[in-house]
Formats: C-alpha cells, structure tokens, sequence
C-alpha cells in the first residue's frame, strides 16, 4: 500500500462476505471494516491469512472510538453501511450507529467526491438514515446494489426472496 492507495471502509462488516468481494472487485484499493465482534474479526483474519489477501484491513472495534482516531480529512474514498442493527426499543435508539455527530465524523474523513453506500432490510430505518444522509450529502438513488460485492445479511434477504432499500 502507498500514500495513492484508494482507501474504502465498511463499518460494521459483521462475517465480511461483503468486505472481501469488495477486496476482490478492487484489488488496487484497500478496505478496511470495523466490527466489535470479536469472532467475526478473528474469522476474518484467519481468511485474510489463509488466501493471501493483502488489501483488506479487518479491524476490532467500536467504529464510533476508532473512526476517529483512525482515518484523516479526506482520506476515504468510499463507505460502506451493509444493514446496520435496527435497535427497535426506543430506550436503543441511541445505539444506533449512524447519528448526527457520527456522520459528522464520516463526511469529514471522505475525500472530495467519495461515495457513501448504505443499505437495509428494515424499512424504517433506511428513512431515518436516508433523511439523515440526505442531510449531509448528496443522494443517487439505485436500484440494485451496483458495488460488486454482496453482505451476508444482504445474500441471505435475496435467498428469502425480502426487499433490499
Ligand atoms: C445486522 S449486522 C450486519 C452485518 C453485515 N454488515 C451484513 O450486512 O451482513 C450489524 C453489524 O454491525 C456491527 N456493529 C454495530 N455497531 C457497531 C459499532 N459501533 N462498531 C463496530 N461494529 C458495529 C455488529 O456487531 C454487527 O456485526
């Protein structure tokens, strides 16, 4: 990896099928993720090592505290958001991932131009976050998932035949 390395992050990648398709679909780029389960993490690491894949970077942690420390202004140049836990109970609500000051954070780290990628089985929740987006950057609305690479809640809605927004 050098200083020109494209930089690509998913945030919560959970069993990263996503992560590394991605991986695959741009090998000239880096993709980090971000999981606070451990064991995804480790699984993630033992594939990384058993396949020799050298641009992907899975990383244990809140993405809240690591973000952050992690990435400089306009150092990405793409995020993903795969199907975020919906905390339902109104008391989780704050558990979210995507809020005001965490978006704050991720819109600062994209560098001019980089695309944010979010998507959700939950009607309810891809509103909230697409208003909340909308907020901050600009909207093009896709039909189909058009990035290469597929997560593993996202395989296993099209396999029970659920709507993807
Ligand atoms: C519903 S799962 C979706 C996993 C994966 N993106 C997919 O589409 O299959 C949400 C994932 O986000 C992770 N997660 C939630 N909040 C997080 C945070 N603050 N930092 C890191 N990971 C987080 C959870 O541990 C979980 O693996």
């Amino acid at each position: 990896m050098n200083a020109n390395t494209p930089i690509e992050l998913e945030i919560g990648m959970g069993r990263a099928h996503f992560l590394f398709e991605r991986a695959a679909v741009v090998p000239e780029h880096q993709i980090v993720g971000i999981e606070y389960k451990a064991r995804w993490v480790s699984q993630a690491f033992k594939k990384q090592i058993r396949e020799s894949i050298y641009n992907v970077t899975p990383i244990h942690g809140d993405a809240w505290e690591v973000v952050p420390k992690l990435f400089s202004p306009e150092s990405l140049d793409a995020i993903f958001l795969n199907f975020p836990d919906p905390w339902w109970k109104r008391r989780h609500h704050k558990r979210r991932i995507l809020n005001n000051q965490f978006l704050e954070i991720l819109v600062a780290c994209m560098k001019p131009g980089a695309q944010f990628f979010f998507q959700s089985d939950v009607c309810e929740l891809f509103e909230i976050y697409r208003d909340l987006l909308k907020s901050r950057l600009k909207e093009i609305p896709c039909e189909k998932n058009p990035i290469g690479a597929r997560s593993h809640r996202e395989k296993k809605c099209e396999s029970l035949g659920l709507p993807v927004y």
